[in-house]
Formats: structure tokens, sequence, C-alpha cells
């Protein structure tokens, strides 16, 4: 291993969210319950995506380098930035983005609101795939606008989209845009370009327009390929809008820089003039850097980070097959987050939260805040040190087995 994914990083004092907060009925508290001073008390937190791997060090080197230099006034890209991503994009996944297509935006979920705001009217209908990440629920109704779900179904764990359904629910006139998960946060898939072009041609034929999240896109496992929504064809790059970032990618989070890619004119100066009205302008000083920099040195330290996760993947699925079978877990194509199916203990979601977060200490995200389709799952991230997953099923395993009579 080039990069010593292997050793364990405190992040205590660093504000992260990750490590250092709870949340309660009042919301995130400040609290640190991970620290190791709690021992077997300390709380192992595997919920929000982020990684607990430090970044590339070409990138650590760019911001010290440019910390150092000690001014950070207003800011902008330069061609070099472009070139850095398109080149990534190309190199990665086989797509030629064009640098007047990218609208930087200070993060994807503030990029979904302010679409949502932008391509649709207050009561109209947008579709999502849930279980899904939750803030595309939140995106919709916070900005008045109704959930249509067109969820999920599984089989041993893998799912799929259920077409008849989803054809139904995009004909509807009051659904305007759909939000895809691609890939798909939580349950894992890596959706096929039979998959993604059925998808499109159903939407394009109700004239809704698709929105495609592809945050996770460069955590794919070797097995599987990446399809950009974009790339299928020029209908699919002109009716579309693409989001992509290199904070889950990279582990730059905390720097709040992402790109919607907006093949489409008209689309594209829609956005800009609602971010223009916000005021929401520029790119922060120390996302160019890291951006730039990751996109353009990134792909060793990538690829092992990729192996690394899968490598963890194994481990557990072998441990659960081994000592907890009753307990289904979803393939991992893509993302560092795996998605594991616990209604075989027949816990409620509070009997499943005081199980596994008061008893065991393990802080997972907890399935039913994805919609009701979660309900009984947990959601773990994998993306940690092996010590970390080895002692989370030890954990596991003991609080389970708890539940049985002796
Ligand atoms: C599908 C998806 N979109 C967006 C985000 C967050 O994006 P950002 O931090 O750029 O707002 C996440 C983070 O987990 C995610 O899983």
């Amino acid at each position: 291993m080039a990069f010593n994914l292997d050793q364990e990083i405190s992040r205590r004092g660093t504000n992260s969210m990750k490590w250092e907060f709870e949340f309660g009925p009042n919301g995130a508290a400040y609290s640190d319950r991970s620290d190791p001073k709690y021992g077997a008390e300390r709380l192992l937190p595997m919920w929000v995506a982020d990684m607990d791997f430090r970044c590339p060090p070409a990138v650590v080197e760019a911001l010290v380098a440019r910390a150092q230099h000690g001014l950070f006034g207003y800011t902008a890209p330069t061609a070099d930035y472009y070139e850095a991503f398109i080149g990534w994009v190309q190199r990665r996944h086989g797509w030629t983005v064009q640098a007047d297509w990218v609208v930087i935006t200070p993060g994807v979920v503030p990029a979904l609101n302010m679409m949502v705001q932008t391509y649709t009217q207050p009561g109209d209908k947008i579709l999502i795939q849930r279980p899904v990440y939750h803030p595309f629920t939140f995106a919709i109704e916070n900005n008045g606008r109704v959930v249509v779900s067109n969820s999920l179904v599984a089989e041993n764990g893998r799912y799929s989209i259920d077409f008849d359904d989803f054809a139904a629910k995009a004909a509807d006139p009051d659904v305007k845009m759909f939000v895809l998960c691609s890939p798909h946060n939580p349950v894992g898939r890596v959706w096929t370009r039979e998959e993604l072009t059925r998808m499109g041609e159903i939407c394009f034929a109700n004239d809704v327009l698709v929105v495609s999240d592809e945050i996770h896109c460069d955590l794919i496992q070797p097995e599987y390929t990446f399809v950009p929504f974009g790339s299928i064809s020029d209908e699919f790059a002109q009716r579309s809008i693409s989001c992509m970032a290199p904070s889950k990618t990279f582990n730059l989070a905390g720097l709040k820089t992402s790109h919607v890619m907006i093949p489409d004119v008209a689309l594209r100066n829609k956005l800009n003039t609602f971010m223009n009205n916000l005021g929401v302008k520029g790119i922060n000083a120390f996302g160019l850097v890291s951006t730039q920099t990751a996109y353009t040195h990134g792909d060793a330290w990538l690829d092992e980070v990729i192996g690394y996760i899968g490598d963890n993947y194994r481990y557990m699925a072998s441990f659960l097959a081994d000592n907890l079978p009753q307990l289904c877990l979803s393939p991992l194509e893509g993302t560092y987050l795996s998605w594991l199916d616990c209604r075989a203990l027949e816990l409620d979601k509070d009997e499943l939260k005081a199980l596994l977060y008061d008893q065991a200490h393990l802080f997972f995200n907890q399935g039913y805040v994805f919609g009701n389709e979660g309900d009984g799952f947990v959601r773990i991230n994998l993306a940690c040190p092996r010590s970390l997953v080895v002692e989370a099923m030890d954990r596991l395993k003991t609080a389970v087995l708890s539940l049985q009579p002796a």
C-alpha cells in the first residue's frame, strides 16, 4: 500500500461532524463520544459520508503552499482548473465535458435546492427513488414541492427499478423533474447503461427534466462501470443536468466545491440567473486548489482507496455470512456506503437504535431516514481503516446475540 489506509487518524479538535458531534432532539451538538477515553464505551461513527482517510498527499501539499501565501481574497478559476476536471471525467468515465457547461456550486445539496427552485414551481411533483439520500426529500418538500417515489425493489439485497411504476409516475403531468441518484446512495447500485437509457427515454417522452446526482461516480468497484447520464447521447446531455464533485472522491467535503454540468444553454442561463440573484458566486480559494490538484494527481490514490473499500466490504460480508447470516447485506457496486437489512431482528426503529447506538455504541445511519422503504435497515460507512470495521462487526455480533435467549 502506498498510502497507509490502515492508519487510524484522530479527528479530534477538527470540528469533524462525523467524529465529534452527536444528534439529539435539538440537532447537532458537540460531544466527541468517539474519544478513546470512553474505552469500550466509545462511539464508532460510521454514518455521515466522509472518509477517515487522509486525502491525496499532493492535495495537502498544494493546500499548505496556498495557505502559506497568506492572502485569501476573491478567487476565480482559470482554464487550467476546468481542464483538470474535464481531463478527469474523460480519463475515468470516457465523457467529454465542455468547460462552458460547468456551473460551480458550493456543494451538491445547495445545487439541488437551487435547481428545484429554478426549474419547478411550488406544488409541482418531483420523482425520486426511495430509499434514497434524504436531502433529496428535504430539497423537494422544504421548497414546497411534492415527492413522488418510484420505490426501488430488492431481491436478495440487490435493488432494481420497477419500470412500470416509473413510467406511470413519470406520465403524471404534474411531475416536472426526476432526481436520479447515480450511483445510488444508500443501496449501492451502479446503474447500467440499459437502465439509465430506459429511465431517460421515459422522462424525455413525458417532458420530465432529469437531474443526475453523480457525486459518488468515482467510487466504483472494479467489476462495474459507471455511465454518466449525459454521456449516453446528445439528447441525454441536452435534456439533463449532472452533478459531480471531488468531495466524496477525495474526502474534501468540508471545502464545499462542486460542479453542475448543464449542456443546454437556456437551462444553464436560468440557474446562473437564479444564483446571481442569490449572490451565490465565486469559488472558495481552498476548494479551487484542492479540486484542481486532486483531479490532476489523484488517480493512484483513488485506485488504492477503491480497492481498500472493496476489501472492507468483503471482510464485512464474510463476517456476516459466518456470524449473523440472518442479516442481508446488499452488494456494494459503488459508493463506500453499505446497506444492511436488519429486519430479521424484528425490532422497531427505537429498539434498533437502542441496540446499535445506545448498547453497542455503533453510530450507523438508520434506514428509515431514507424513506419508509428503509425501515429496519442501516447504512454503514466503510471508508475507514479496517480496524474500525473489525471492531464494528464484533460489536454488532455481541449486540445481536444478546437479543437471543441463552
Ligand atoms: C447522493 C449525494 N448527494 C450529495 C451529497 C452531499 O453533497 P454536498 O456535500 O456537495 O452538498 C451526498 C453526501 O453524502 C450524497 O450522498
